[in-house]
């Protein structure tokens, strides 16, 4: 059986990447006819300090992200992770299946811990093992996810690759990460070389789904781009990142893709160019943005679909992670 499975820190503001990248393409997938499970991942955001206070808002902010977005908790899981034991229990698991060496060659511990490794949280170290908890608990096929979490993927499948050697069994199976369209790598606007991220010390490097008009149209504006103007073909956007980047934002914003984009405004200066695409980020995110406030007047309706979504949620992964444990020896006992 076919179950799509993915996750969004809630470790601080949204922004137009997670958005197109994950979001976006989240409540696509619901409609696939296949069974979706979304999830607030709590445990991997404390793998570096957060407030709690602001964890506790954060979360119940991209829970109301998501249904803003129009999540159906109807057809769609929608949970925080830690209120799922069986994830940390499998990832207790794969802490032991899972080799050093491998964890030593994620980008992303090397890029977030940079020169300050050791004084890391082991979390952060493990945090890959966590992931392909959260994914296998559920044995999970497809992951929709930006490229920045390719390799974690990769990883998830070598972790359920081993375990499925070094105990016999075909237990686990190989889940694939879902890397399509124009935005699985929206780069920040003042380096086109640099992902769009949400810890960017710049806020002028990120649109943020909480941005209000003047903002959005401001940072857009502000945008780093070159003199020349737009190609009429894609081909002509090779080696200039920037404008690259801003035309790929139009094209998913407007659900279409690059080409059309450049049928539509090459040869125009970005004097033309970034107008039109600070009224078309206005257009799509403002309602957002507006329905994430509204529903946070009510933070107890939130809640009350989290509590379901993360019963449900356990319903499944309780026994794929009993008989996990069962394969390794462990004796069930009640
Ligand atoms: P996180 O919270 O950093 O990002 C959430 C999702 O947004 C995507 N994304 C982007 N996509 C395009 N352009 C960008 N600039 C951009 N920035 C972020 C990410 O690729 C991701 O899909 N480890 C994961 C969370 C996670 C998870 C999982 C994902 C935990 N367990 C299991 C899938 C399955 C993370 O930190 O994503």
């Amino acid at each position: 059986a076919q179950r799509i499975f993915s996750g969004i820190q809630p470790s601080g503001n949204l922004t137009l990447g997670n958005y197109l990248g994950a979001l976006n393409r989240f409540v696509t997938m619901q409609d696939s006819g296949i069974e979706t499970i979304y999830c607030m991942v709590d445990l991997h955001a404390i793998s570096v300090w957060q407030n709690p206070d602001d964890l506790r808002r954060q979360t119940r902010e991209l829970a109301a992200a998501y249904l803003a977005c129009g999540l159906d908790p109807e057809k769609s899981i929608l949970f925080n992770q830690s209120q799922v034991p069986a994830h940390a229990q499998l990832a207790w698991l794969f802490n032991c299946v899972a080799r050093v060496g491998w964890m030593n060659r994620m980008t992303q511990f090397k890029d977030k811990a940079g020169k300050n490794a050791e004084k890391m949280s082991l979390g952060l170290y493990a945090y890959p093992a966590l992931m392909a908890a959260d994914i296998l608990v559920y044995k999970a096929t497809h992951v929709p996810v930006g490229e920045d979490q390719k390799q974690h993927v990769e990883l998830t499948r070598d972790i359920a690759a081993k375990f499925n050697h070094d105990y016999d069994v075909d237990f686990f199976p190989m889940p694939e990460p879902v890397i399509e369209g124009v935005a699985t790598r929206v780069m920040s606007l003042r380096d086109g070389s640099k992902k769009m991220s949400k810890s960017d010390p710049s806020d002028m490097s990120r649109i943020n789904l909480k941005d209000d008009a003047d903002t959005i149209a401001k940072k857009i504006r502000k945008a780093k781009t070159d003199p020349e103007p737009l190609p009429s073909e894609t081909d002509g956007l090779k080696e200039r990142p920037e404008a690259r980047n801003l035309v790929n934002i139009y094209a998913a914003l407007s659900e279409t893709s690059a080409d059309n984009v450049l049928r539509e405004f090459g040869g125009q200066q970005f004097g033309q160019f970034k107008p039109a695409l600070a009224d078309l980020a206005v257009a799509k995110i403002g309602p957002i943005s507006d329905e994430i406030a509204r529903l946070m007047n009510d933070t107890s309706q939130i809640d009350a679909i989290l509590g379901k979504g993360a019963d449900r949620a356990a319903n499944i992964a309780e026994p794929i992670v009993n008989e996990a444990m069962e394969i390794m020896g462990m004796v069930l006992s009640r």
